[in-house]
């Protein structure tokens, strides 16, 4: 039997940044091997800025250094995807206050739904405490500076998005 630790890091990723890659690489310090799943949204209401293939690539470039790391896309209820690929940890970060109510929310959520489920919250690095990809998004599309909050991956695609030579 496999004493493997596999760990499930959801989330949007639309895209990745570096408060992600921040808690998805501290997220060893638990597990052996860490799925960081795209999920496909419920709603067409939220689109996104980059389709999910593209988020599942921007994953895969940011931790190419990193064979622990399995980037994935899901639909559906993420205790199904979770259980299927043999991951009973849930990884999410929080950052303020103001996420806590939903989180709490959905971990609680999910292990109604699968009592084998366990959410973990780790703490960013305070430098990654404001930071959240609709602010990126945001930024970049208004030309401001995102490089110091994305991996560089993300920054190249997201220059090549709003036609910005790359300095
Ligand atoms: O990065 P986000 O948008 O905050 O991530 C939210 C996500 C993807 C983790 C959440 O919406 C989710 O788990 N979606 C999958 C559908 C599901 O299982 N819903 C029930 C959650 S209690």
């Amino acid at each position: 039997m496999s004493t493997e630790r596999v760990a499930v890091c959801p989330g949007s990723f639309d895209p990745v940044t570096r408060g992600h890659e921040d808690i998805i690489r501290r997220s060893f310090r638990m597990a052996d091997r860490v799925i960081v799943a795209v999920a496909y949204s419920a709603t067409q209401a939220k689109q996104g800025m980059f389709t999910v293939d593209e988020r599942v690539e921007m994953i895969r470039e940011t931790f190419a250094d990193e064979p622990r790391v399995v980037p994935m896309s899901f639909q559906g209820l993420l205790v199904d995807f979770a259980r299927a690929q043999g991951a009973d940890l849930i990884v999410r970060g929080l950052r303020a206050v103001s996420d806590f109510e939903y989180e709490f929310q959905m971990a609680l959520m999910n292990r109604k739904l699968w009592d084998g489920m366990e959410t973990v919250f780790m703490a960013p690095d305070l430098e990654h405490l404001y930071l959240s990809s609709s602010l990126v998004r945001q930024i970049a599309s208004l030309g401001g500076d995102v490089s110091p909050f994305v991996p560089p991956t993300v920054l190249a695609r997201l220059q090549a998005k709003f036609n910005k030579p790359a300095s």
